[in-house]
């Protein structure tokens, strides 16, 4: 199964000068939360993005670039690759842009935090036909004073077609 992780603004907005537009460690930690022990597939944007591996996690990185190889994670090029292994584990899809685009027509859930503020960026989440989602449950996040926005995490599944 592959489920969908990221942080948007009220804009939808996810990303700026390849980094992330916000500092929000309480989303840091439930991505970590979420994550740790499973496989994860990021963009070789988002891997540099990084800097590095991300610790107790199988870390896969898609590029087209036949020679890159990466010292602390596995460099797939095909889409199929991540297509066969979703079919026997959960593989969380953790951005970015092009990579969510990418498999959006197999993702079944979707992690969203949702951040009730604007930030100035130059990457947005992919266009995503909603409807074939439903959300299953909402947390409130709690602002304090090294969370500074409002947000909630939401969890959606895919309505069986
Ligand atoms: N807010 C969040 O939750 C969140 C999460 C993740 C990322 N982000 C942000 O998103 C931004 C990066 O997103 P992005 O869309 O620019 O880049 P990206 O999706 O991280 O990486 C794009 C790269 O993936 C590879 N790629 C794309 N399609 C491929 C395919 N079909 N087959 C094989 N490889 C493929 C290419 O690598 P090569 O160029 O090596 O061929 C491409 O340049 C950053 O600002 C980051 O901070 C935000």
């Amino acid at each position: 199964m592959i489920t969908f992780i990221w942080a948007q603004d009220e804009a939808g907005n996810i990303g700026k000068d390849n980094t992330m537009p916000w500092h929000l460690p309480a989303d840091l930690a439930y991505f970590k939360k979420q994550t740790t022990g499973h496989t994860i597939v990021v963009g070789r944007k988002t891997y540099e993005s990084f800097g590095r591996a991300l610790p107790n996690r199988r870390n896969i990185v898609l590029s087209r670039d036949p020679d890159l190889q990466l010292p602390d994670a596995e460099v797939v090029h095909d889409k199929a690759d991540v297509l066969k292994l979703a079919e026997t584990e959960d593989v969380f899809v953790c951005g970015g842009a092009e990579i969510y685009r990418l498999f959006r027509d197999q993702v079944s859930r979707l992690l969203v935090t949702k951040i009730g503020a604007s930030f100035e960026a130059d990457t947005a989440f992919p266009e995503l036909d909603w409807s074939k989602f439903r959300e299953v449950s909402r947390i409130e996040g709690q602002e304090d004073d090294k969370n500074r926005y409002p947000f909630a995490f939401y969890t959606y599944e895919r309505v069986d077609d």
